[in-house]
């Protein structure tokens, strides 16, 4: 694909030094990053447990990028709306989650933000093609939701490329956002599949320079801005 598009790094907090949140942030920042993604994980859809609403209040007020709460909980369309009016842009839930998307996806839409779908890496992509329609991005997980630092799964490149033919297909401008394992050398095949968002944890905040990493991530993607 050698379309012209926008490409957005999305460093995801997971992997950051908490004690110092604001400078870590102000260091993507300066290195070009246009969404921050935050992982909410509740120790019940996924085994781990992470930040809630208070935080993603906090950091709203302390960065200019746009939030990507990443509901990695049980019964998301109780909380969905919550994470916009504490001032998240987008939000995001998992298919896996929740029996009533329609109902959420509308009640992040009309509390004012972006509605997303998330996909674990062995859920069909089929599985939202009613829900595009609604959806204002996908996220395709590229590894098990829970954790940093784990492996890309290369089977979800050919997942993402069969989600960016059906979109276009039905003439949708729905984003697609990709999550997990990505750093230097598969950023390109990823965007290439056809991803638009590409959230990374470990590969910034994982090294001892996340100015310099972001910057490096947002480098090689410039030849499809
Ligand atoms: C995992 C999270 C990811 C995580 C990605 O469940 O959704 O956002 O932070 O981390 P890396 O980039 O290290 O795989
Ligand atoms: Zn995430």
């Amino acid at each position: 694909m050698t379309d012209s598009r926008t490409i957005d790094i999305a460093p995801s907090i997971l992997s950051a030094n908490f004690s110092c949140l604001g400078e870590e942030i102000a260091a993507v920042e300066r290195a070009g990053a246009t969404i921050l993604h935050v992982d909410v994980m509740d120790g019940h859809f996924v085994p781990n447990i992470t930040v809630g609403l208070p935080v993603v209040k906090s950091l709203a007020r302390a960065t200019h990028l746009p939030i990507d709460a990443h509901l990695m909980i049980s019964e998301p369309g109780r909380y969905a709306e919550q994470f916009v009016t504490a001032g998240a842009r987008m939000v995001s839930v998992h298919v896996e989650a929740d029996p009533n998307l329609h109902r959420t996806l509308m009640s992040i839409k009309h509390a004012g933000g972006l509605a997303g779908v998330v996909l674990n890496p062995v859920t069909s992509v089929l599985v939202v093609e009613e829900a595009l329609q609604y959806a204002d991005y996908v996220l395709v997980m590229s590894v098990n939701p829970g954790f940093g630092g784990q492996q890309f799964i290369p089977g979800t490149l050919d997942k993402v490329r069969r989600l960016r033919r059906m979109i276009e297909e039905r003439g949708l401008n729905t984003r697609i956002d990709i999550d997990g394992g990505i750093d230097r050398s598969n950023i390109e095949r990823v965007v290439a599949a056809g991803a638009d968002i590409i959230v990374a944890g470990s590969a910034i905040f994982g090294t001892g320079n996340p100015e310099q990493a972001a910057r490096e991530l947002r480098e090689a993607t410039v030849q499809w801005v």
